[in-house]
């Protein structure tokens, strides 16, 4: 890739006091809008997505989807989209987590997701890990297999990343923020 994960972090925004007083909010809204590094931030993932040997990529909604699509369309495998709850059209698989800010719910068609399916989890971020965990557990209740998850940031302080390992998920992200 032409840039650096130390060159696509100086694109990210921080915003302060976003969603609430004394949250740093790591804003891609930067990153995307730079088209040499929205580019390179695929390439990075593509990467690490290809050599983890998975067959399908999940994104999560919202913001997952902008960079699970991406990456599966460049290693031309399936994508599957774990998404927000009432919006596909069949019968659904769902599980509720708790989230960062609140709660929610997720939900997938089973039926996209042959049996035995090595699927990488792909989002742009993980924090206290809930939403990744959740999906895993969604996705291996559905017949598949989940042994990758892939970030574009880490916030290490929250403990996703240590959440997810506990659950037998290698966890790689491009850059992390610690310590504030
Ligand atoms: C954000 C982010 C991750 C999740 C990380 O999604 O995009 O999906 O939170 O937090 P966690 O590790 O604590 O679960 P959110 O649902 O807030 O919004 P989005 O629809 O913009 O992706
Ligand atoms: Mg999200």
């Amino acid at each position: 890739p032409a840039l650096s994960c130390a060159e696509l972090k100086a694109l990210v925004r921080t915003v302060p006091d976003f969603p609430a007083p004394g949250i740093q909010f790591r804003d891609i809204t930067t990153l995307i809008a730079d088209g040499p590094g929205l580019a390179a931030t695929i390439a990075h993932l593509a990467g690490r997505v290809e050599a983890s040997g998975a067959d399908m990529v999940a994104g999560m909604e919202a913001r997952g989807f902008i960079f699970g699509a991406a990456v599966a369309a460049r290693l031309g495998i399936g994508f599957l989209p774990v998404r927000k709850p009432g919006k596909l059209p069949v019968e659904t698989m769902g599980v509720d987590y708790a989230l960062e800010y609140g709660a929610d719910r997720l939900e997938i068609d089973p039926g996209a997701v042959r049996d035995g399916a090595r699927i990488a989890l792909v989002d742009d971020l993980i924090a206290t890990g809930g939403t990744a965990c959740a999906s895993a557990a969604l996705l291996r209740k559905a017949g598949a297999v989940v042994d990758h998850a892939f970030f574009v940031i880490d916030l290490p302080d929250l403990g996703g990343a240590q959440r997810l390992r506990a659950e037998d998920i290698g966890v790689d992200a491009l850059m992390d923020f610690e310590g504030d």
